[in-house]
């Protein structure tokens, strides 16, 4: 049963590997392992559902300063990933792309990042951003930094940045801003994720564990979603219009 009013874009937090592998006795690593289910889970979903963008919080600019072997471990995870996954994914007609600090990961991740955004771009389904070293405070200095390198250079006056022109330097350029934000693993932050792209998204929290995340989790978020009178600062009558 899907809800009537669906999301256009939906941001997921994917917290909780660590604890349910805890739970389980086993390595931190296998809980991130397990996280690639969901993920599946999610992207099948979002394609039946015709959602238009799903971005994934895999690795955030903060997550470096984990001990070298769970990083290891997750970069593995993520080139793995890309083996594994991309041919399928193609297949599905999703478009892959990764945001973040890239020059931070290794030659060999990003040459295969490079090659699954060459091999999807021409894909007019989902739209998959995944996050990897990414913050929201390094998306808007990196776009702070080419809006300032346009002006040094005489092709942009400081009065000629607008919201919509900064919004074109972000990650997210091109895609509508998440209209739905959703954070498994119980924490009620937003912790450096899409800083800017969230100023409206519903933000919506649940307990469970992201290895745990099932489609009934991603219904119930989505209902959540529908229930939600979404008025951008207006009132009720007005907010429609805004859009
Ligand atoms: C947070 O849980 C999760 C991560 C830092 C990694 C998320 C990555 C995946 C699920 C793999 C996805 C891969 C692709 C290719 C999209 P945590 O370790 O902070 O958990 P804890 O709060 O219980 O310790």
């Amino acid at each position: 049963m899907a809800p009537l009013n669906l999301p256009r874009h939906i941001a997921i937090t994917m917290d909780g590997n660590g604890r349910w592998a805890a739970a389980r006795a086993v390595a931190r690593a296998a809980g991130h392992k397990a996280g690639l289910k969901p993920v599946r889970m999610c992207v099948e979903e979002c394609t039946r559902l015709k959602i238009e963008a799903l971005t994934l919080f895999a690795f955030s600019s903060e997550n470096w300063g984990r001990p070298a072997d769970e990083v290891g471990s997750l970069m593995n995870l993520f080139l793995e990933a890309l083996d594994r996954e991309v041919a399928e994914l193609h297949e599905k007609g999703v478009r892959l792309r990764f945001i973040g600090e890239r020059r931070s990961l290794s030659v060999r991740l990003q040459a295969r990042i490079a090659a699954a955004e060459e091999r999807t771009g021409g894909n007019r389904g989902l739209a998959l951003q995944v996050a990897v070293s990414y913050g929201g405070r390094w998306d808007i200095v990196q776009a702070a930094q080419s809006l300032a390198r346009e002006c040094s250079s005489g092709s942009m006056r400081p009065e000629e940045i607008s919201e919509p022109r900064f919004a074109a330097r972000l990650s997210l350029a091109g895609l509508p801003d998440p209209d739905l934000h959703i954070r498994t693993g119980g924490e009620h932050r937003i912790s450096n994720f899409l800083l800017w792209q969230l100023a409206y998204a519903e933000l919506y929290f649940t307990e469970r564990l992201w290895p745990d995340f099932a489609v009934a989790d991603l219904n119930e978020a989505l209902s959540f979603f529908a229930s939600r009178e979404r008025r951008f600062g207006q009132r009720p009558a007005a907010a429609g219009a805004a859009r």
